[in-house]
């Protein structure tokens, strides 16, 4: 249970093509004539991601960024302007439009709007695919009716979508998506419609499914609290372009881009609370006190560390708030502390703070 946090060990880059099977993205570039005028939009530039087979990736962008377009690319319902889409050893941009109805089978979607037909029961959504594929009528209630059970809705088959809630669509949505057995699924903003809370339920699923399935996962995202709750793994897309990408643990442990502080910091905050923010200085006042903030991967390993460099360097530290929340399955902490120190001392706590993997930044002062 103590034992201290390592890093998981396939830790490539997403960015590395070798993915036999799972999704590979290679080198994509996607440039839209606008509308109305001779300019060009580039919405995707030189995008190369790999997905491995049962694993998780997130990609997270601001709006514009270009994540419709990449799942757009994904599914084959656009072309790239150059570059590859391989899906499970297929590749995606190679294929003509009839070989490619083939190929959508194994590829599951997701939408923010769920995308059900009114008209149809819970049941017959679920159905339509395998309809469509011409599977026979037997198998047809075989395969819907254990999915219905498997996203909870057993008793709401002949429910039809106007009588459901937001979070039980979205459950006939991920249904659907998994009735012709596909070995991918791309979601498109699965949950962005959801409550905070349906949208928990919704996640547990998606990583259930992923885990009994072992289902290869793509989603798009613009919240980083999904990211967190759901991704191995994190793509940073901004302008097109990959900024930023790693592990999910890394990424918020460490984030590089700003684009990236920006996402992780309305997830975890500073860390520092509003009372404490407010009385924060620049430059220190006579007697004040330093405030560093010490980011932290795993839960136990700081008690003996802030005690040693107390002890070391003769200056005492003063807790000032700390929390702990689990990302990707690791504990993530946060220690805000103070000290009054002259500036070589406080050079020398901040070293000896940031051995192993902790971050430490100055704050400010606090009188
Ligand atoms: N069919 C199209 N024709 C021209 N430009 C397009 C087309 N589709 C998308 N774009 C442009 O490509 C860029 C990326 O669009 P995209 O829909 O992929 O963004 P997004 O990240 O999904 O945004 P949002 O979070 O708002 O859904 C935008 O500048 C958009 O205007
Ligand atoms: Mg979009």
């Amino acid at each position: 249970m103590n034992a201290p946090w390592q890093p998981p060990a396939e830790d490539r880059p997403v960015s590395s093509p070798t993915a036999a099977t799972g999704i590979l993205i290679d080198r994509v570039r996607k440039v839209y004539a606008a509308r109305n005028s001779s300019a060009e939009v580039v919405a995707l530039d030189d995008i190369s991601l790999s997905v491995p087979k049962g694993s998780i990736l997130g990609v997270i962008g601001r709006s514009g960024a270009g994540k419709s377009t990449l799942i757009r690319l994904i599914n084959g319902l656009d072309k790239p302007s150059s570059g590859r889409v391989v899906v499970n050893g297929v590749e995606i941009t190679a294929l003509s439009e009839r070989d490619l109805r083939g190929a959508r089978r194994s590829i599951g979607m997701v939408f923010q709007h769920f995308n059900l037909l009114s008209s149809r029961t819970a049941f017959g959504n679920v159905a339509l695919p395998l309809e469509i594929a011409g599977t026979p009528k037997a198998e047809i209630e075989k395969r819907v009716l254990p999915l219905l059970d498997m996203v909870g809705l057993a008793d709401k088959r002949d429910r039809y979508p106007a009588e459901l809630s937001g979070g039980q669509k979205q459950r006939v949505g991920i249904a659907r998506a998994l009735a012709t057995e596909p070995s991918v699924l791309l979601s498109d903003e699965a949950t962005s419609a959801l409550d905070p809370e349906t949208t928990d339920q919704i996640l547990e699923l998606l990583k259930q499914i992923n885990r009994d399935l072992h289902l290869t996962i793509l989603f798009i995202t613009h919240e980083m609290a999904v990211v967190k709750a759901l991704a191995d793994r994190v793509a940073v897309i901004e302008g097109g372009r990959i900024v930023e990408d790693g592990a999910t643990f890394d990424v918020f442990a460490t984030p590089r881009h700003e684009v990236t502080r920006r996402f992780v910091s309305s997830v975890t905050g500073s860390g520092a609370p509003d009372w404490l923010l407010e009385k924060l200085q620049p430059t220190q006042p006579p007697g004040g006190s330093a405030v560093l903030r010490i980011t932290f991967k795993g839960s136990d390993a700081n008690q003996p560390l802030l005690s040693r460099v107390s002890r070391d360097l003769g200056v005492d530290l003063n807790i000032l708030s700390g929390q702990v929340e689990m990302i990707a399955g690791h504990p993530f902490g946060t220690l805000i502390v103070s000290l009054a120190a002259a500036p070589d001392v406080l050079r020398q706590v901040i070293a000896q703070l940031s051995a192993g993997n902790n971050l430490v930044e100055q704050l400010g002062y606090v009188a």
